[in-house]
């Protein structure tokens, strides 16, 4: 067992704060043929800023943000996208053991500490813990979509699959 395994926990702080256009989580779509198209910003905390330099470059972005407003947690998630359940870790459920986000977002601009997105679905204010450039190795035709492809087999909807590979 190495030294980080018995370690309990970590601190975490925010770099900064996303400000989306969503006060509720019922004014984000869900589900399969979900779009986000919407705009928010990633506002760092000032001393962050500078981790920003050479950002621009990226057409995406990762974002790696807290459910903060999520309190509990389930093993076994029933997504809007199937009626069957699933284990959370199959799935993107807010009620995760750690609440922790992931979206990908198309970068439109930065002035300072802001980065300008596209593709946001996290709540006005979520706290952010990182940002990282989006690169993809994974050729499409090695990608395998689980229950996904299933619910969208189902659906008729397997060509309108681009929703859940962003978010
Ligand atoms: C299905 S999750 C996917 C989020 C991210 N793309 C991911 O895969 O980790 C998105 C949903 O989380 C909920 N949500 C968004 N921001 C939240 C927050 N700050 N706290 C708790 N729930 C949130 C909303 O219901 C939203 O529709």
């Amino acid at each position: 067992m190495n030294k980080s395994e018995t370690k309990a926990s970590w601190t975490l702080e925010p770099i900064g704060y996303a400000r989306t256009p969503f006060k509720e989580t019922s004014q984000i779509s869900k589900g399969i043929g979900a779009k986000h198209t919407r705009e928010g910003t990633l506002e760092l905390v000032p001393e962050m800023a500078e981790g920003l330099l050479d950002i621009e470059g990226f057409s995406h972005l990762f974002v790696i943000w807290i459910f903060d407003r999520s309190d509990t947690y389930e093993l076994i998630s029933s997504p809007p996208t199937d009626n069957r359940p699933h284990g959370v870790f199959a799935t993107r459920s807010p009620r995760r053991p750690n609440p922790i986000g992931l979206t990908v977002v198309r970068l439109i601009g930065r002035e300072g500490n802001k980065i300008r997105v596209r593709g946001v679905d996290m709540l006005d204010g979520s706290p952010i813990l990182d940002i990282k450039p989006y690169l993809s190795s994974v050729p499409a035709d090695e990608l395998e979509r689980g229950w996904i492809a299933e619910v969208e087999s189902r659906s008729g909807r397997g060509e309108d699959r681009k929703w859940s590979d962003r978010t």
